[in-house]
């Protein structure tokens, strides 16, 4: 059986490369994405991975199909960018990875520290050799309120990682984690906006959590809260974000996405004309910390990566059990 693998990093391979032999299986690698032009070149029948910088809706999926595709994997743990409603049309079972949350919950707990020390400010002053105090005053973590939204893997772990600090800890979810008990409170999301210096979101992308940061949410929150992004960029309405900077009702923002990244994160664009103007514009506020969608980044997290992607698409493709199957 063949596995094509696409947006394959080099430091997939050795992971990749150590699957063929154990699962008996061909993976074929591919830096670049697949697209509808590249499709028609799949191997017939081959199982297919992919990453999470492209999207796949009825026209991949159907190209797809028509090469004999039955099995795709993201070695993602978001979906957003797979139409599983057109997948499970055209016969195409889908699964996504699983690894464990420590990686972008230490991530979250960095961003929030970073903003709450001012810490781009004093790194920015260093390169000029300015070693002034004016302006870095923080504050400390066990002083504040952090809202958590979203209590699945990787919300529940950050809410462990800040039991840690003193903070009290809000939380909101459609569904209560009992194992959070005696660490977080759960409240309704109205109330969270309200009482929280710092709000991270923890939520899949979907219809209902599309930009549910926007200017309404934000006008509920305290003045200077801290925002913390590590999820999904499209969560947050970046023009809002910028208002909400510009009129410092958003004291920091801590971002590892952003809406509209597809095409700029993970690639070197360092000599193209950058015309993402709200991202430009953003990024360069003191008080906005943003990094190219690399919260996931750990070793650990890539072997999961892999080892879901590719094992996963080969159980489904030969009709085995797949625990990340998502149709
Ligand atoms: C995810 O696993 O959902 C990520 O955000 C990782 C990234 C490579 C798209």
């Amino acid at each position: 059986m063949i596995v094509s693998a696409y947006e394959v990093r080099p430091d997939e391979m050795p992971y990749m490369k150590a699957l063929e032999q154990q699962l008996g299986c061909e993976v074929q690698t591919h830096t670049e994405g697949l697209t509808l032009s590249s499709i028609p070149e799949l191997p017939e029948g081959s199982a297919v991975s992919v990453l999470g910088m492209y999207h796949y809706g009825e026209a991949e999926l159907r190209a797809m199909s028509a090469r004999g595709v039955t099995a795709l994997s993201t070695r993602t743990v978001g979906y957003n960018h797979i139409d599983l409603e057109a997948a499970r049309a055209c016969g195409i079972s889908v699964c996504n990875a699983r690894y464990d949350p420590n990686g972008v919950a230490d991530y979250t707990v960095m961003m929030i520290l970073l903003c709450l020390r001012n810490y781009k400010q004093a790194l920015w002053r260093l390169q000029v050799n300015d070693y002034s105090l004016g302006g870095l005053m923080g504050r400390e973590l066990k002083d504040l309120t952090v809202g958590i939204i979203g209590t699945g893997r990787i919300g529940a772990q950050v809410i462990r990682s800040l039991h840690g600090f003193g903070c009290k800890i809000l939380a909101h979810d459609t569904h209560i984690n009992e194992s959070l008990s005696g660490q977080a409170d759960y409240v309704p999301l109205d109330e969270l906006y309200r009482s929280c210096d710092i709000i991270s979101l923890h939520v899949p992308l979907m219809l209902e959590t599309w930009h549910m940061i926007n200017d309404k949410s934000l006008s509920l929150m305290k003045d200077g809260v801290v925002l913390i992004n590590c999820a999904r960029g499209d969560l947050m309405d970046i023009n809002a974000l910028i208002h909400g900077i510009e009129s410092e009702k958003i004291g920091a923002l801590g971002l590892d996405v952003l809406e509209s990244e597809e095409g700029i994160v993970h690639r070197d664009r360092k000599t193209d004309i950058f015309s993402n103007r709200e991202m430009a514009y953003l990024r360069q506020f003191k008080n906005v910390v943003y990094t190219p969608h690399m919260a996931f980044y750990t070793d650990a997290a890539v072997g999961q990566m892999v080892d879901c992607g590719i094992r996963g698409c080969l159980q489904m493709a030969r009709g085995e059990a797949c625990p990340t199957r998502l149709v």
